[in-house]
C-alpha cells in the first residue's frame, strides 16, 4: 500500500468579474443583501463567444496544475473530472481534457458529485494511487454556472451566489505513509436530492423534447432549485461532522489543522464552522468573496491560491470538507 500527495496545484477563472452592483442592473437585489448573506463581493462569469467552457478552464488549471507538478503530462494515468456543468450531456469533459493533453488512451471518470465532487474525485484518485494501480492521477473541478442560471429577479436566491472557474490537482505515488492524504470520508443522503438541484434535462422526468413541446416561460424545472435555508442548516451540521470524523480517524486534535478548506457555499457556513471548531482566521481558507460558490471547482480554486500565497507549507495539516446538491459530503485530511 502507497499513499498519494498532491504534488502540483492550479486554477483558472474567466476574466469577467460581475460585482454585486453589476447584478443589480439585471435583477431586484443589492450588494448589501448579498454581502451579508453569503460574503460574496464579486464573481467570474463567462461572456459568450470568449472560449470559455467547463472543459477548456479546466484545461487551463490542469495544465497548470501539471506544471507545478513538475512532471511530464505523458506520466499521467488516469483523469477524474468533477462538474455539474458538462460542455456535452454526454459523453463527460474527462475524454476531452484526455484528448487536449494528448496523453494517449489513459481513462477518463466523470464525476458527478456537484459541490462534493472534488472531494470525492480525491478520494477515488487516493484509492488508485494506494493500490498501485496508478501513479499520477489528475484531478479536476470545473464549472460554468452562469448559462444555466436565471439572471432575472425570478432566480435572484442562486444566480447571485454561482461563479464561474475550474481548479485542478496532481497527486503522485507517496511511500513516506506519515505524508499524502491521510483519509478520505464520504456521505450521501439521496431522500434530500430535489432539495437542491436542477431536475431538467433528464430522462426521468423531463427530457428536451418536453421542455421545447410546452413551450412554457413559467418552466424553471432546467434552473437549479435550493430549498437555501434547509441546505444551510444541514451543510453546518454535516461539515461539522465529517471534519471530526476525519480528525477522529487520524488520532488529531482540531488545535492539529494547519489550515481548513472548506467548499466554498457561503462565507457565513464557513464563518460558522470556524467559530464552532474554534479556528483563527489562518486556519481557515476563503475566497468566495472573490468568486462566489463554484460548485465542484470551489475547493481546489481555494486551495491552489492558498499553495500560491504561502499559506500551506510541507508538514502541514490541511483539511478539505464539503457538502451540496445530493445530499452529497466528504472530508480529506492531508498531511502536505
Ligand atoms: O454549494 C452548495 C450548498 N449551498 C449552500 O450551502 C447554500 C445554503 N443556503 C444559503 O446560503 C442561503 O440560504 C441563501 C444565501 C441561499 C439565502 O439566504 P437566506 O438568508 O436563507 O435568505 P432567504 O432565502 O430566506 O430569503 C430571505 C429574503 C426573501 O424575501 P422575503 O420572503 O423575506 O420577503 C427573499 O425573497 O431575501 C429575499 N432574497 C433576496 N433579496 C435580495 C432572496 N434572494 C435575494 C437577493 N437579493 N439576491
Amino acid at each position: 500500500m502507497y499513499n498519494s500527495k498532491i504534488v502540483g496545484m492550479g486554477h483558472y477563472v474567466p476574466d469577467n468579474i460581475v460585482t454585486n452592483d453589476d447584478l443589480s442592473q439585471l435583477m431586484d437585489t443589492n450588494d448589501e443583501w448579498i454581502q451579508e448573506r453569503t460574503g460574496i463581493k464579486q464573481r467570474r462569469w463567462a461572456v459568450k463567444g470568449d472560449g470559455n467552457t467547463t472543459f477548456s478552464m479546466g484545461l487551463k488549471a490542469a495544465e497548470q496544475a501539471i506544471k507545478n507538478a513538475d512532471i511530464d503530462k505523458q506520466d499521467i494515468d488516469f483523469i477524474v473530472f468533477a462538474t455539474l456543468s458538462p460542455d456535452y450531456y454526454f459523453p463527460g469533459p474527462g475524454v476531452q481534457i484526455q484528448e487536449a493533453l494528448g496523453i494517449g488512451t489513459v481513462g477518463a471518470l466523470d464525476v458527478r458529485n456537484q459541490c462534493s465532487g472534488f472531494v470525492y474525485g480525491i478520494s477515488v484518485a487516493d484509492q488508485f494511487i494506494k493500490t498501485g494501480m496508478y501513479k499520477n492521477v489528475l484531478v479536476i473541478g470545473s464549472e460554468l454556472q452562469s448559462r444555466g442560471i436565471d439572471i432575472s429577479t425570478r432566480g435572484r436566491s442562486i444566480s447571485v451566489i454561482f461563479g464561474d472557474g475550474a481548479g485542478a490537482a496532481v497527486l503522485s505515488r507517496e511511500e513516506d505513509p506519515s505524508k499524502g492524504i491521510l483519509s478520505t470520508h464520504l456521505h450521501s443522503e439521496g431522500v434530500h436530492a430535489l432539495e437542491l438541484a436542477a431536475e431538467a434535462p433528464g430522462m426521468g422526468k423531463r427530457w428536451v423534447t418536453d421542455i421545447i413541446a410546452d413551450n412554457d416561460p413559467e418552466d424553471m424545472s432546467y434552473r437549479p432549485y435550493m430549498n437555501g435555508q434547509f441546505v444551510f442548516k444541514n451543510a453546518i451540521r454535516r461539515f461539522s461532522e465529517v471534519i471530526n470524523q476525519g480528525l477522529e480517524a487520524n488520532g488529531l486534535q482540531v488545535s492539529d489543522i494547519d489550515m481548513l478548506v472548506p467548499h466554498q457555499a457561503n462565507l457565513r457556513i464557513a464563518q460558522f464552522i470556524q467559530k464552532k471548531f474554534q479556528l483563527r482566521d489562518d486556519q481557515v481558507f476563503n475566497n468566495i468573496q472573490n468568486y462566489g460558490n463554484t460548485t465542484a471547482a470551489s475547493i481546489p480554486i481555494a486551495l491552489s491560491e492558498a499553495c500560491a500565497q504561502g499559506k500551506v507549507k510541507d508538514g502541514d495539516t490541511v483539511v478539505l470538507a464539503a457538502f451540496g446538491s445530493g445530499f452529497t459530503w466528504g472530508s480529506v485530511v492531508i498531511k502536505w
